[in-house]
């Protein structure tokens, strides 16, 4: 055979690494870590094997963990106490992540991201108060029929995430991230910071964020199912590649810092986008969905967990994203620094 082109030559053993287009490390990655005010011991979460929910106090300790496999960040969600129809646990100084931040941020070196939405906090488990004409009805059984674009009362939560954001850093975030998709969060979040500032503080939106049925185990894991009706009139339609680009135009205008897509994988050419439209670090949620239906392939012995873990962080890489959100962050390190 008189082959001039021969790829193959490249991908022998000693080459391969040489000619490695994109790399993985522990520093790339961030680890959700869930915080409990109703529990004192840890508990495990049953739709994401490995992952637990732990109490106030166990806070320090569970981000230590995550620190000793080489990640550097953690994303924090909070399960209140309590819950009401304006969801004001959220911004309260002693609430769940103001407190765990406190103490993490004195304790640790861990760089600490707060996840900013009032889903987990509101008993309808929507993502802002709802609008006038469904106040006071009975919205946590069911449903009132109602308009589905007319549930969340944007502007009213713009003034919440304000409030939360600026409670947030008030106990030590390093960096903010609104995921409710409401229009103008980013602005709303970033003229309270400024205002009472925390100019310095970062904001990562969840910019393209869509309607997707790959959260459903962290909605048990942070309890924030809606209780009627679902987010199809806040978060994006699966269908829409060019919105998606409308909308992170909008939050980097509004000044975002990092734009993030999620989910990850399956809205991979979503992620390949911003990054050619956009210079700002791009980062990629790899959701609940994603890593529970690698952990129950593998535990049908059907895949092979740390290789599908490592191949899919490694291909939200390839596609142009900075940094990746994932429940896999600190097995990936782990395997990585080993
Ligand atoms: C809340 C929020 C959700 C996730 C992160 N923040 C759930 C939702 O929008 O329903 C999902 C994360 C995951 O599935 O891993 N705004």
């Amino acid at each position: 055979m008189d082959l001039t082109h021969r790829p193959r030559r490249l991908r022998q053993d000693r080459v391969r690494g040489l000619v490695s287009e994109t790399s993985l490390e522990p520093a790339d990655l961030i680890a959700p870590v869930f915080v409990d005010a109703t529990t004192d011991e840890r508990r495990p979460i049953e739709t994401m094997p490995g992952h637990e929910r732990v109490p106030i106090d166990e806070a320090v300790a569970r981000v230590e963990e995550v620190l000793e496999t080489g990640v550097e960040a953690v994303m924090l969600f909070g399960i209140p106490e309590s819950k009401d129809p304006e969801g004001t646990r959220a911004w309260a100084a002693d609430g769940v992540v103001q407190e765990a931040t406190r103490r993490i941020t004195a304790e640790t070196d861990a760089y600490v991201i707060t996840d900013v939405c009032l889903c987990e906090y509101t008993d309808h488990g929507h993502c802002g108060p709802l609008e006038e004409e469904l106040r006071g009805e009975d919205v946590t059984e069911g449903g009132p029929a109602c308009d589905p674009i007319r549930t969340v009362d944007n502007d009213a939560t713009l003034e919440a995430l304000d409030r939360i954001a600026v409670s947030h850093a008030e106990a030590g975030a390093d960096m903010i991230a609104p995921s409710g998709m409401m229009d103008g969060m980013v602005a709303a979040i970033r003229e309270g910071l400024d205002r009472e500032g925390f100019e310095h503080v970062p904001i990562m939106s969840y910019a393209a964020k869509y309607e997707s049925a790959f959260y459903g185990p962290f909605r048990d894991a942070a309890d924030g199912a809606p209780a009627f009706g679902d987010r199809r009139h806040y978060q994006m339609d699966p269908a829409n590649a060019r919105e998606a680009m409308r909308e992170v135009r909008l939050d980097v205008e509004q000044g975002a810092d990092v734009l993030m897509v999620k989910p990850a994988l399956p809205y991979l050419d979503i992620v390949a986008d911003l990054r050619r439209e956009f210079d700002h670090p791009v980062a990629a949620y790899n959701v609940s969905g994603e890593y529970a239906m690698l952990q129950a392939a593998a535990e049908k012995g059907w895949l092979d967990l740390e290789d599908v873990a490592h191949e899919s962080l490694l291909s939200i890489k390839r596609a142009g994203a900075d940094l990746i959100l994932t429940y896999f962050a600190e097995d990936v390190a782990a395997a990585l620094s080993s």
